[in-house]
């Protein structure tokens, strides 16, 4: 049983498709067998992967008869498998809203390979459209990066009202995973009122580990490279390697259990 981790805010430029990717990378290099799926039409994740979106992608095994395992590509990180998006995946939304079981096509797919992986990380796109109702109606948990910065809080609570339609209609499991605050500026007073005004919101829900803003994940995308590849020393790889610790501690139960 993997354990699968939907990556969502309606917000877009929040962290989502960095902490895919960084999330993802870290836990395959603790050895962790992860795949992350692109769920986005940008396709950010797959390249920054250095991932090529040619098909079969995500769109024909949501859409067509391509099964998860002929779609899903290994990354040049042992242990670590991507399901690629393509643009394609623009035209979904419209192509999926007649079918029967619109929301759960993900999740009768990924029922096909949950045996392979410790984690699925899905990035989802910045909507809460039918692409994130199917990642959310798939996933175990939610994580939600808030950037530090003004409004961070706005928009919030159309996510959780979201959360728990998933939870009444489709997906009776689905909890949060954790609150991950990114693009922390040490220098500005602003990062810390934000902080303080999430954990007091979400509490224990929290995640200790805290990204801060760091040019070098920003550059690594371009070279197709997760940080701890692009520059293992940054403050960028640190963060992503104690986010992919906290996270594996949170979940040892679980995991013992997998195994
Ligand atoms: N901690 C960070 N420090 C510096 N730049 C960051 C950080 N996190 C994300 N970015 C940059 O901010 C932009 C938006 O991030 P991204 O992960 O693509 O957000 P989303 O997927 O939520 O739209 C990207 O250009 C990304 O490189
Ligand atoms: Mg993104």
């Amino acid at each position: 049983m993997s354990k699968t981790i939907a990556i969502a805010n309606q917000k877009g430029g929040v962290g989502k498709t960095t902490t895919s990717i960084n999330l993802a990378a870290s836990l395959a290099a603790s050895e962790y067998r992860t795949l992350l799926i692109d769920i986005d039409p940008q396709a950010n994740s797959t390249s920054g992967l250095g991932v090529e979106n040619n098909n079969p992608s995500i769109y024909e095994v949501l859409i067509g008869n391509v099964l998860p395992e002929d779609a899903i590509k290994a990354s040049f990180i042992p242990f670590l498998d991507v399901l690629p998006s393509t643009i394609n995946l623009v035209g979904a939304e419209i192509e999926i809203v007649d079918l029967p079981n619109r929301e759960r096509l993900l999740k009768e797919r990924l029922k096909l390979i949950d045996d392979r992986y410790d984690f699925i990380l899905i990035d989802c796109p910045p909507s809460l459209s039918l692409l994130t109702l199917n990642a959310l109606s798939s996933a175990d948990t939610v994580l939600i990066p808030v950037q530090c910065e003004y409004f961070a809080l706005e928009g919030l609570g159309q996510l959780l009202n979201t959360i728990n339609i998933v939870k009444h209609h489709f997906n009776k499991n689905l909890t949060i995973e954790g609150v991950l605050l990114t693009m922390y500026d040490s220098r500005l007073r602003l990062s810390q009122q934000v902080t303080e005004e999430v954990q007091r919101y979400f509490g224990e829900k929290v995640f200790n580990t805290i990204i801060h803003r760091n040019v070098r994940l920003s550059e690594a995308p371009s070279f197709g490279k997760p940080i701890i590849m692009y520059d293992a020393l940054s403050t960028g790889a640190r963060n992503y390697i104690a986010l992919a610790a906290e996270l594996i501690e949170r979940n040892q139960s679980y995991l013992k259990v997998a195994k």
